[in-house]
């Protein structure tokens, strides 16, 4: 180390979260409007919860919570109140049947010193919970404070959607219940639910007993990356990998989404990613004599459905059944990264396509989704399908997910459809890194920092007025190739996914990546570990990997979680919670010619870390 001249001074307390200034009160997805008032209202034991509709899943909801959170209180229905009572102090009252004007899923929460009140429009009342949720400032047991203030809000987007592949690997009933309390708490209403792919089937059909049966395990699983730097050929754990949903599960998961505001979207993939249901019906294939396995690598196969009709049956009867266990009104059919390679070897392809009067393979393809579209439309579903659906000509009636940047979203939205945006270009593929450290866990690359998923906006400029209403909303989506355990799920996914709440949400206009990031996201992030989630530790607010010129530099940083450390090293050496405690800025003085590596992490009360940041100060 070069000789330096280090002067620290105390000039500035830790932990100034400037809570107070922040004109979104703490709030994430950023509500549309806040008026702050002054002083605040005591939830007590006293406190009584006046309803409209006692039966209400928000309701149920809402004392749910108050229980679990020992506010445990009294639900009144509004009707025994008698009249005389109706000006009562201490109540906070939700408003079900409130038949006012307010926009799709709005609400408008009025909290005075005397009263809580939230007034809503559908999920509205659910979301003015959830924002009041997170202004409940937890006292003593039993008691809790609440910020006077009027906040009016609704959704930018009807479709805010996050998505989870159970099929690379399985995630339990116990699981899928937190990741959708989480989607809850910000407001997602959409949980795309990738259920079947090459690796594994996760849905029990009645009808295919072998699809569970065969298709839902594999022998093992490839270790390492399957491609790309760090890749290893032919390693594998010798592990089986399996699990699937019973229909009574899916059944319950539905429901307690449903209680939830959360739409649940089923994802049946096809034609391709279709190996494990190969491996269990072979005759579903083009080549029926082979033996199809369970995928036991990543990345495509050759192998896909081969479009006879013994195949529609099939996925018709799949269908079907999927169809009765998912009310909503969407079906995800797949349709990506069909490679055609089978299809091009196939004399009843060949003939097909002469038959059917299609220009190739990609007709076939088209031909393939249409067909599906119309059986489902028949049915009353409507279909949505990855942008791979475009090609050949787009399905009637189809609503297209954007995944490969935005060009498929912008050409479908330009034809008349509903598009959801999701490109990986945008921030939205969680399964990404979301830094360029060597110290992020293994993934399939791609780079995904919070800053990108937060400011992306679903909404092309290339798009006329009239086009720009087909999008309905975005998503992010977390594959799991490299993602086998739920503290690597929470850890892809969390705080991202804030961010993304925030994108659905928020007008465009007001998004502030600075407010979201230093005066909203360290508290958040605390409460989540509080709550038992593991989650990615940010680094330093004032850090980054930078190298800095110059003779005099003053070194600021704030915890990226409230009530975290943050600790660094001058020597060159990797800072562990061992070394030396951030606790005011520091003035480095460099000599000519010298120079100082600053590297810091955050570590949290609960002992995660983020990864090392270096500030490199050259004279
Ligand atoms: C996709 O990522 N293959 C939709």
């Amino acid at each position: 180390m070069k000789k330096t001249l280090l002067i620290a001074f105390l000039t500035m307390p830790l932990g100034i979260f400037a809570q107070k200034s922040d004109p979104n009160m703490g709030i994430i997805p950023a509500p549309v409007s806040i008026n702050k008032g002054k002083g605040e209202f005591k939830f007590s034991p006293e406190t009584i919860v006046l309803v409209d509709s006692p039966n209400h899943k928000a309701v149920r909801f809402f004392a749910e919570y108050l229980r679990k959170a020992d506010l445990a209180t009294s639900v009144t229905d509004l009707a025994t109140i008698d009249k005389k009572h109706l000006g009562l102090k201490n109540t906070v009252k939700l408003s079900l049947n409130f038949k006012g004007d307010l926009p799709p899923e709005g609400y408008e929460l009025r909290i005075t010193e005397d009263n809580v009140e939230i007034k809503g429009n559908g999920a509205g009342v659910f979301y003015g919970i959830q924002t009041l949720i997170q202004l409940m400032k937890k006292t003593s047991p039993g008691s809790a404070t609440i910020p006077c203030a009027v906040i009016k809000d609704n959704p930018r987007f009807p479709y805010r959607g996050m998505h989870l592949d159970v099929a690379r690997h399985f995630f339990d009933v116990d699981f899928v219940k937190k990741y959708l309390d989480v989607m809850a708490m910000y407001k997602l209403n959409y949980f795309h639910w990738h259920l079947t792919d090459d690796q594994g089937w996760r849905i029990e059909i009645k009808k295919y007993p072998k699809l569970t049966e065969i298709g839902s395990k594999r022998a093992q699983t490839k270790i390492g990356r399957a491609s790309g730097p760090t890749f290893v050929p032919d390693l594998y754990d010798n592990t089986p990998h399996g699990g699937f949903y019973t229909q009574e599960q899916v059944r319950e998961l539905v429901e307690y989404a449903s209680a939830r505001y959360i739409n649940v979207i089923p994802e049946i993939e096809m034609p391709s990613h279709s190996l494990a249901a190969l491996a269990a019906y072979p005759e579903l294939s083009c080549d029926p004599t082979k033996t199809y396995k369970v995928g036991e690598t990543w990345g495509g196969f050759d192998d896909v459905f081969c479009p006879t009709e013994e195949t529609f049956k099939f996925l018709y009867d799949v269908l079907r059944e999927v169809m009765d266990m998912f009310p909503g009104k969407y079906v995800h059919i797949g349709g990506d990264e069909c490679n055609k390679v089978a299809w091009k070897k196939s004399e009843f392809c060949r003939q097909l396509i002469i038959d059917s009067k299609l220009k190739n393979e990609e007709g076939l393809q088209s031909y393939f989704v249409a067909k599906v579209e119309k059986f489902l439309n028949a049915q009353g579903a409507q279909m949505i399908g990855w942008d791979e659906i475009l090609e050949g000509g787009l399905a009637p009636n189809a609503t297209v997910m954007s995944w490969r940047g935005e060009r498929g979203g912008i050409a479908a939205a330009q034809l008349g459809h509903d598009v959801i945006m999701t490109p990986g270009s945008g921030g939205m593929y969680f399964d990404h890194a979301q830094s360029k450290s060597p110290q992020e866990p293994l993934n399939i690359g791609g780079h995904a920092p919070l800053e990108k998923t937060y400011n992306y906006d679903p909404i092309p400029s290339v798009l006329n007025a009239e086009q720009k209403k087909r999008v309905i909303g975005v998503q992010a989506n977390l594959w799991t190739e490299y993602i086998a355990s739920p503290g690597k799920v929470w850890y892809m996914l969390l705080p991202r996914m804030m961010a993304l709440s925030e994108t659905g949400w928020s007008p465009q206009n007001g998004k502030d990546f600075k407010n979201f990031s230093q005066q909203r996201i360290p508290h958040h992030l605390l409460l989540i570990d509080q709550a038992g989630y593991n989650y990615r530790v940010p680094v330093a607010i004032g850090s980054a990997d930078t190298t800095l010129k110059g003779n005099k530099f003053k070194i600021e940083l704030t915890p990226s979680v409230e009530g975290a450390k943050i600790h660094y090293t001058i020597d060159g050496g990797d800072p562990t919670e061992n070394d030396i405690e951030y606790t005011a800025p520091l003035e480095f003085v460099i000599p000519e010619k010298g120079a100082i590596s600053f590297k810091s992490i955050v570590v949290t009360a609960s002992g995660k870390k983020s990864v090392a940041t270096t500030i490199k100060m050259e004279n």
